[in-house]
């Protein structure tokens, strides 16, 4: 299974972090000295990824600037040789030509979102990485789902990651039904987006990472508004199981949902306490507190 591109849908307005995301979107809030959405993107960017595709909207243009060359910037720390910020700045910037941005134009939901990209995807298979969701492992998350579909022999499967949470948070997610397994991977048994806890059909909520085919933009065309009145990716991807294999993964790591506060906080703590050059000043900062 080769996946040369992949989609970010950053086009949600961010109203959970408000007044942080007012002016800021909150894809660009960060974790340690990283965006969420540079986290994102190096999770792709080691899974062989080529082409990043973002989904934007209005007021996201920072991050189509932060993933150009600065530079003025550049030239700056050129004269005052500053050879290490240099290197940050060189190592995070996505090749000419790599990227591609296109709009969103109006909050109609994360299968609409998806669905934006289909001229940029075009006819090959593409995964989708939600920032909202870090998910903090070596090899990454995405890295894991292929190498999961390669050696399953699932190399024209679409590949959901999932994992589990506690039953009385699956109604804010999309959670998958649990049936043969094939290798690291297991055989889907329908899917519900938000489903009530008495209906839901396991505790694997859906994670944010997913292979998926390119029929799926045909699917989303004449996709019905679903769960909060929005297009969602979970009801076009049940459409497509009809004639499509799909499979679930659950992968190794910790994910931490940056959507919430508190994820993101603990987010912030976890990459911060595996940096050499933070963890022993956090540390006895923490202590203060427990
Ligand atoms: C989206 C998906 C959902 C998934 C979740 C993961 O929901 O629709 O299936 O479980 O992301 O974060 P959202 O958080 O955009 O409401």
């Amino acid at each position: 299974m080769k996946i040369r591109k992949a989609v970010f849908p950053v086009a949600g307005l961010g109203t959970r972090f408000l007044p942080a995301t007012k002016a800021m979107p909150k894809e660009m809030l960060t974790v340690v000295d990283r965006p969420l959405i540079q986290h994102v993107v190096d999770e792709a960017l080691e899974a062989g990824i080529e082409h990043l595709v973002f989904v934007t909207g209005r007021n996201k243009g920072v991050i189509e600037d932060h993933f150009d060359r600065p530079y003025e910037l550049e030239d700056t720390l050129r004269e005052r040789n500053k050879l290490k910020e240099m290197d940050i700045l060189e190592r995070d910037q996505p090749d000419a030509g790599a990227t591609s941005f296109t709009r969103q134009q109006a909050p109609l939901g994360l299968g609409h979102a998806v669905w934006c990209a289909r001229d940029i995807i075009g006819n090959e298979p593409f995964a989708v990485l939600l920032p909202d969701v870090l998910v903090k492992n070596k090899p990454s998350g995405l890295k894991q789902m292929i190498d999961a579909a390669n050696a399953a022999g699932a190399d024209k499967a679409n590949i959901i990651a999932v994992e589990e949470v506690p039953m009385d948070q699956v109604h804010m997610y999309g959670v998958v039904g649990v049936g043969p397994a094939k290798g690291d991977l297991f055989e889907l048994d329908g899917m519900v987006e938000k489903p009530k806890k008495e209906s839901a059909p396991s505790n694997l909520s859906i994670t944010g990472r997913y292979i998926l085919q390119p029929e799926i933009f045909k699917v989303l065309e004449t996709q019905p508004k679903g769960a909060g009145g929005e297009i969602q990716l979970t009801d076009a991807m049940l459409g497509l199981a009809k004639s499509q294999p799909f499979y679930g993964f659950k992968f190794k790591g910790k994910s931490y949902d940056c959507g919430s506060k508190s994820g993101f906080l603990a987010a912030n703590i976890a990459y911060a306490m595996d940096r050499e050059d933070l963890r022993s000043d956090l540390l006895m900062e923490m202590k203060k507190y427990i």
